[in-house]
């Protein structure tokens, strides 16, 4: 079971988060009206348990079903953000019943690279080592843009470090590990809304142009004077498109 914040009424929307982070970075997004904001917590981050063993995109994407399944709701449209969107289309491939339409954030369809695979398990030896600052510390510059407030950076730090060894680690075997979504996607039906900070360097915007090209209808936001936190940084661009499309669906 996940630690999941629930507010508002309408349509469910199942927000996935990132990595290293937590359901918090989605507070700005919790007053996007007509809709029931279900907010997990993923194993080792915010205030769930760190996972017993080894967890898989497949496994995280089973567990925050399984918080749909707890609340009796049927069917969600499926918000995740750069790692929470790799959960999402695993979530889209095992139970494509229960999505009722797509809102892929600052992420990316394809697998890691051998490259970016042996990055990750360097990673996962430094964080045993050190703690999770090494990956606050390397991540947080491409989170945010230069122009974002100090007290925004602090806060993303803050979520960042609130992170379990446990959680970080064994997520980042994860997402090395998992497959590529491509087909996942080309067979998406549903409705599909693709967002991108028009600076985010880890998942860049051609990412988010690729996906949208790979989907009939999908519509596609890239948000300017954003990094990879779109959703945090420009709150108000990114809740407007998230509204008109949950009107949609
Ligand atoms: C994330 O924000 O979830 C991660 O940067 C995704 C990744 O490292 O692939």
């Amino acid at each position: 079971m996940l630690n999941t914040t629930d507010v508002g009424t309408g349509v469910p929307i199942l927000w996935i988060h990132g990595f290293p982070l937590s359901s918090r970075t989605f507070e700005a997004q919790q007053t996007i009206p007509g809709a029931r904001h279900v907010m997990p917590d993923l194993p080792g981050f915010g205030r769930s348990e760190p996972p017993a063993g080894t967890v898989s995109i497949e496994e995280y994407a089973r567990l925050v079903i399984g918080e749909l399944d707890r609340r009796d709701i049927d069917q969600a449209v499926f918000a995740g953000l750069s790692m929470g969107g790799y959960v999402a289309l695993a979530a889209t491939k095992l139970a494509p019943e229960r999505v009722k339409g797509l809102i892929l954030i600052d992420t990316r369809e394809t697998a890691d690279d051998d490259k970016a695979r042996a990055g990750r398990y360097e990673t996962i030896e430094k964080v045993r080592g050190n703690g999770v600052d090494v990956v606050a510390d390397s991540m947080l510059p491409k989170m945010l843009t230069a122009a974002a407030p100090a007290e925004m950076r602090e806060r993303v730090r803050d979520i960042m470090t609130s992170s379990s060894v446990e959680g970080v680690t064994s997520a980042l075997r994860a997402m090395a590990e998992r497959a590529d979504a491509t087909a996942v996607l080309a067979g998406v039906t549903v409705p599909l809304l693709v967002i991108a900070g028009e600076h985010d360097a880890i998942t860049p915007p051609a990412d988010a142009e690729r996906m949208a090209a790979a989907v009939a209808g999908a519509k596609l936001v890239i948000v300017p004077a954003a990094a990879h936190l779109s959703n945090v940084e420009k709150p108000e661009e990114v809740n407007a498109a998230i509204e008109e499309f949950v009107r949609g669906v």
